[in-house]
């Protein structure tokens, strides 16, 4: 089902695996869909393949949705914060 025909406007949208291959993309997408909406995502970071490509996407998710939504603007158009099991990386950039 494509992203724009469902209205995702103020919602909050569980991803998990947010750090990897699909998981990451589609947080993408959605942080770029130009909609006010939160996005929570969910992952271990674990080891399967080398954690600094996960890293690096998680980066990217902050530095897109940092661009999406600067302080000065009234209205947050997109929101993304992380709930990790691994205590150590849970992060938020809300
Ligand atoms: N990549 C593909 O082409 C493809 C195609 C069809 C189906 N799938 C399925 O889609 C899913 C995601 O694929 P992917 O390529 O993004 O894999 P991936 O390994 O890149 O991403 C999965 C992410 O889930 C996280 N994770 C694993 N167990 C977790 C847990 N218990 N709690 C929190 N996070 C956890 C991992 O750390 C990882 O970052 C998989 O089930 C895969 O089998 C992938």
């Amino acid at each position: 089902m494509a992203l724009e025909r469902v209205s995702l406007e103020n919602k909050t949208i569980l991803v998990t695996g947010a750090a990897g291959f699909i998981g990451a993309a589609l947080t993408e997408r959605l942080l770029t869909l130009g909609v006010p909406l939160r996005v929570v995502g969910l992952d271990s970071l674990n080891d399967y393949y080398d954690v600094r490509l996960k890293e690096y996407r998680l980066q990217r998710i902050e530095t897109l949705a940092a661009s999406a939504c600067p302080d000065d603007q009234p209205v947050r158009p997109a929101t993304v914060s992380w709930l990790s099991p691994a205590a150590a990386r849970t992060r938020s950039i809300m």
